[in-house]
């Protein structure tokens, strides 16, 4: 067994999941803090010079798993959870890719949070990617995206 502390919370416009853009095509770049706690200040230093940064974070209003998922994407059938980024998964740990705005003090203000207000935070790690675009598959969602066009 693990055991996390937060080592912040996001301060988000969004109180309920209802407001948070889902399904395809769902655009996500409501803007929000990553309030990051006093005694984790020092490791944000250097953090600045990088466009994009991984958040990981707690579903912490998950409650319970389910191995098949139902995303909101494709309503023709289920998914193995691990091929999704369904909330209720064995461990509820979440990642998103943001855009660092700026930083003030122990602030990240970034774009493009997708966690309910008051989340915690487990980690953040700048953003890179090197995997070449042609060599990525989309799995299911693009058996989707040319079912909907
Ligand atoms: C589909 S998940 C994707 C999250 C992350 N980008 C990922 O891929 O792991 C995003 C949804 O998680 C839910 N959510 C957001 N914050 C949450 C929290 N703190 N606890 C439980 N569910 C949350 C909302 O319904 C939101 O639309």
């Amino acid at each position: 067994m693990f055991t996390f502390r937060p080592i912040g919370y996001v301060h988000s416009p969004y109180k309920d999941t209802s407001s948070i853009p889902r399904g395809l095509g769902a655009k996500h770049e409501a803007e929000g803090t990553l309030e990051i706690l006093r005694e984790f200040e020092p490791g944000l230093a250097d953090i600045e010079g990088f466009s994009h940064l991984y958040v990981i974070w707690a579903f912490d209003r998950a409650e319970g798993y389910d191995l098949l998922a139902h995303p909101p994407t494709d309503e023709k059938r289920p998914h193995g959870v691990f091929s999704t980024r369904s909330p209720r998964r064995p461990n509820p740990i979440a990642l998103t890719v943001v855009e660092l705005l700026r930083r003030d003090g122990n602030s990240l203000h970034v774009r493009g949070v997708d966690m309910l207000d008051g989340t915690p935070i487990l980690d953040i790690k700048p953003y890179l990617s090197s995997i070449p675009e042609e060599k990525l598959r989309r799995g299911w969602l693009a058996e989707v995206e040319a079912r909907k066009g």
